[in-house]
């Protein structure tokens, strides 16, 4: 039998997960289980890096997040899902790693200097902020993961991880492969107001959201902002309906929706009701299992359980070749 490929990839844990989580990263996460052997994790650890102030949320996130992913189709009998703290060996990598990471490749990583900047409410001049990517890099090389799925903005720390795992067999002798980010083509999801859909901005639609929710949202949702009257033509190349009715609606319809947009045949509300009634019946399998699962948490604790056994059993012996490697 030809060994799988191992992927792995992680999400922090900072709330309820919205369609542009679910379009760009946890599709192709449901997409890759057949053809990876995949380890998915919900990194509490990363979530307290910036959110250490406020760690009573994460528990609760967590089990979200797990819902979430076992609702859009992630399982246990495909993936190894797992929760990051559960695996303590981590928290040992990412120590022995921390003595031959050079502080200034986590000084000059284009994230930290962006979030410093964005997030500048908050005190992030820690220790374990600027180690972020030596952790990132622990979770990454304990599990020898060849490929990281992650969006662009995540591509500075499977680069750092390369470099730590080289510079760790230089030292140490050969354990570790060097892991690809795996990009993939991802539509870019809007929120209601046109800016990229995002928890911050409040503008987003969420797994969790009820059906009479998300139509509301839907009727919210900004159009061609040209398109002032009923009677004006619109733009569907502009507009963010249009944009999601070309994922929940067959093509006949979005072909004909086009026209009579163009025409003003069609005005905005009628077009919002025809596209919230197909996103709502597209996400009604997610609503319906989500639901199975918020009824059942002792199978979710199961679940996060045994994949934390099955993630230590690969971590215990990565650890101890670490540990030989370093003659430690
Ligand atoms: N830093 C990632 C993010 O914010 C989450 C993450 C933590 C991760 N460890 C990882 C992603 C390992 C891929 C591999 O999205
Ligand atoms: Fe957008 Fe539909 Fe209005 Fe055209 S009719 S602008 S596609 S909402």
């Amino acid at each position: 039998m030809k060994l799988k490929k191992r992927v792995l990839s992680g999400m922090r844990p900072t709330g309820p997960l919205h369609l542009g989580n679910l379009l760009g990263a946890l599709s192709n996460w449901v997409r890759i289980q057949k053809e990876y052997d995949c380890f998915f994790f919900i990194a509490d650890w990363h979530a307290l890096t910036s959110d250490y102030e406020t760690p009573d949320q994460i528990s609760g996130y967590i089990r979200e997040m797990m819902i979430d992913w076992l609702s859009v189709g992630l399982t246990p009998e495909k993936s190894t899902l797992f929760v990051q703290s559960d695996i303590k060996e981590t928290a040992e990598l990412c120590l022995l790693l921390s003595m031959i990471t050079p502080v200034p490749w986590l000084e000059r990583n284009p994230t930290y200097k962006d979030q410093i900047a964005q997030l500048a409410n908050k005190d992030l001049s820690t220790f374990g902020f600027l180690g972020y990517p030596v952790l990132q890099a622990a979770d990454i090389i304990m599990y020898k993961a060849n490929g990281v799925p992650v969006g662009v903005d995540q591509v500075p720390h499977v680069e750092i991880t390369r470099e730590i795992a080289r510079r760790f067999n230089y030292l140490y002798g050969n354990v570790f492969p060097e892991p690809d980010a795996i990009l993939t083509e991802t539509p870019k999801i809007l929120g209601i107001d046109r800016r990229k859909m995002s928890k911050s901005y409040n503008n987003a639609i969420y797994l969790s959201d009820s059906p009479e929710v998300i139509s509301e949202k839907v009727g919210q949702m900004i159009t061609d902002p040209q398109r002032a009257r009923r009677s004006d033509p619109g733009d569907p190349d502009v507009c963010n309906v249009f944009s999601f009715h070309k994922l929940y609606t067959d093509s006949q319809t979005v072909t004909d929706i086009d026209a009579q947009c163009r025409s003003a045949k069609i005005g905005c509300v009628e077009c919002k009701k025809i596209m919230a009634r197909n996103m709502v019946d597209a996400l009604s399998p997610i609503r319906e299992k989500r639901a199975y699962y918020l009824d059942r948490p002792e199978l979710v604790e199961q679940i996060i359980s045994e994949g934390g056994q099955r993630a230590r059993q690969v971590a215990e012996l990565t650890m101890a070749e670490v540990r030989a490697a370093m003659k430690i």
